[in-house]
């Protein structure tokens, strides 16, 4: 009841906010991963997800104003168009344009321990 301060239940391990250096595991707040599977599901006109240099972009409400035409966008939709972005030689405009739509990050699958089906076969 006269607790209200101690929002870190210390004893065993350092602050949870401590920036981990070096193991490239830091979570940060608020960064979404998505896995192919999902972006996979993106890839229609009236919903467009890319994914450039392992990040994912929704890039619905941008296939219009692409001056290099939409049919180039949807035809990549919910895959990796990092090689023809790269292809086309984008301009800094355009690259940064991209942050715009950025929704998070690809998830390599095969961190993906969450979503194991067969991870529940021993029942008791
Ligand atoms: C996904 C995010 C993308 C953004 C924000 C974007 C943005 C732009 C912008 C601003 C331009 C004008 C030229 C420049 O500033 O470089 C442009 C041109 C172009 N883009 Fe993209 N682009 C994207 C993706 C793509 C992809 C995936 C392709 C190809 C499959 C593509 C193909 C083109 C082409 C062919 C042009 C040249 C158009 C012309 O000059 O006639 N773009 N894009």
């Amino acid at each position: 009841m006269g607790e209200e301060i101690n929002d870190n239940p210390s004893g065993s391990g350092p602050a949870d906010n401590t920036v981990a250096e070096g193991n490239g595991q830091t979570v940060e707040a608020g960064v979404k991963y998505y896995t192919l599977e999902e972006i996979r599901l993106h890839n229609m006109s009236t919903d467009t997800w890319l994914i450039i240099h392992d990040k994912v972009y929704d890039l619905t409400g941008f296939l219009e104003e692409h001056p290099g035409g939409e049919e180039v966008l949807i035809e990549q939709a919910g895959s990796d168009a990092t090689e023809s972005f790269e292809d086309v030689g984008h301009s800094t405009d355009a690259r940064e344009m991209l942050m715009q739509y950025y929704v998070g990050e690809l998830h390599m699958e095969e961190n993906d321990a969450k979503s194991g089906e067969s991870s529940s076969e021993m029942a008791i």
